[in-house]
């Protein structure tokens, strides 16, 4: 089980999408893959469930039920609230507003995600965690929680803005809760390469995020078909298979498997590319 975080607290840098394809690229490669959506505004579970399939989201896994009749009740396990979805191998922990409450709850809740994913995580083999776009509880939740971190960044010189602030919170958190949490690499996202700032871009992420690890060496392009393919339930690589946003997507997977030293297909795997 390898848990990867994928985090930065600016909105709009392709946290969302990055951590869904991710996730997609990994289950058609054989394995066994679940997504945490940690972002209240739950568009990672909009981008592959209706909302008449599941009840339990990840705000009753993570916070306590208001206690009624003096008899306190406990939070569901995790297990209670995944949900298939409609790609094979692909489970999901949906998430709604309700989780934004999370950031009201005692400090020890944040190690409820942790606990749980070690309880109830095992069968997989990738957890992705989709996270909000903000530095509060629910970041250093899903950062306690998880093994690695993937940031992804607007290729534009307002997408450069906090990274700074972001390696700051990953340090900390390395200092204060989790030592074994690795940066696993920045993904240049809506990469524009007619535009020279994208070249300067790259070399100012670089520069960014030399503190704390890598740039993979796979740019994401802004293909519509990438931002066409939720409205599918469908991961671009199936949406638009012959698209270059696909080939993008397949290498920046093949990168993420080769930093973690895992192969690029699960042997025992009968589905494929
Ligand atoms: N490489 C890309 N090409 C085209 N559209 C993209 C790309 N990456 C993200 N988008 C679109 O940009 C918007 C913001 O992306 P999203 O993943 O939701 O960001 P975040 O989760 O960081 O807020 C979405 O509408 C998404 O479809
Ligand atoms: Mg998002």
């Amino acid at each position: 089980m390898k848990t990867i975080a994928i985090a930065n607290q600016k909105g709009g840098v392709g946290k969302t999408t990055l951590c869904r394809e991710l996730s997609a690229c990994c289950a058609l490669r054989g394995y066994q893959v679940l997504v945490l959506d940690c972002d209240p505004q739950g568009n990672l579970t909009q981008s592959w469930l209706d909302s008449d399939v599941y009840e339990a989201t990840l705000s009753h896994v993570l916070i306590e039920p208001e206690t009624t009749g003096g008899i306190k009740a406990e939070p569901l396990p995790l297990d209670d609230a995944i949900v298939e979805s409609p790609l094979g191998n692909l489970d999901i922990v949906p998430a709604d507003i309700r989780l934004a409450r999370f950031e009201m709850q005692p400090d020890y809740l944040t190690h409820r995600m942790r606990n749980q994913l070690k309880e109830h995580g095992t069968a997989y083999d990738f957890i992705f965690i989709d996270c909000p776009p903000q530095l509060g509880k629910l970041l250093t939740t899903a950062l306690y929680a998880a093994d690695y971190v993937i940031v992804p960044c607007a290729s534009d010189a307002m997408g450069l803005q906090g990274l700074s602030d972001l390696a700051y919170t990953i340090g900390q958190v390395r200092k204060n809760v989790n030592s074994e949490l690795k940066m696993l690499g920045a993904v240049i996202n809506l990469y524009k390469p007619q535009r020279n700032l994208s070249a300067q871009s790259r070399q100012a992420v670089e520069e960014a995020i030399s503190l704390v690890g890598h740039v993979f060496d796979t740019n994401l392009h802004d293909y519509s078909k990438i931002a066409e393919a939720p409205s599918q339930k469908l991961p671009v690589v199936l949406y638009a298979k012959t698209h270059r946003a696909a080939d993008q997507m397949w290498s920046l997977t093949d990168e993420v498997l080769d930093r973690l030293q895992i192969s690029r297909q699960k042997l025992s795997a009968v589905k494929g590319r």
